[in-house]
């Protein structure tokens, strides 16, 4: 396992505002706070925290918290993710935040860390090979 400080200085700015994010988590019934924060094709930075619902299935990831702020203030194209739970091993991004990511991703790299430090990174396409992507309906005849 890496450790984030071994990691671009890109990546430890993302880190941080994951960490600050994950302390805004709103997790009352999973107790599991979440942070995540990506960075977009012209260099901005959005995150976000897992944010439950006591009707749970209305519960929302930090990811696609960070990417629908982003997406709606119209940065569209992400390349880095950092998601940061106090887990060991680290979190990494659920199915359903895998399909979204694949939505908006641009060779995107994700690295998943916790507390202390520890790092892993994956490129995107090795942890979702074969994604069903807008490419899919918009080449349909
Ligand atoms: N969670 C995330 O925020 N991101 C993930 O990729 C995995 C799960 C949240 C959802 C829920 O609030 C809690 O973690 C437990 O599943």
């Amino acid at each position: 396992m890496q450790k984030i400080q071994s990691l671009s200085k890109q990546t430890q700015e993302l880190y941080i505002a994951a960490k600050s994010a994950r302390e805004r988590s709103y997790s009352p019934y999973s107790s599991h706070k979440v942070g995540a924060a990506i960075r977009t094709s012209d260099g901005k930075i959005f995150s976000g925290c897992n944010i439950e619902n006591s009707s749970y299935g209305a519960t929302v990831c930090a990811e696609r918290v960070a990417i629908q702020k982003a997406v709606s203030e119209g940065h569209a194209k992400i390349t880095e993710v950092v998601v940061i739970t106090d887990s060991n091993p680290p979190w990494p991004p659920c199915g359903m935040c895998r399909q979204v990511i694949a939505e908006f991703g641009d060779n995107t790299l994700v690295h998943t860390t916790n507390l202390v430090g520890d790092a892993e990174s994956f490129k995107f396409a090795d942890i979702f090979p074969r994604a069903f992507t807008p490419d899919h309906l918009l080449s349909r005849r």
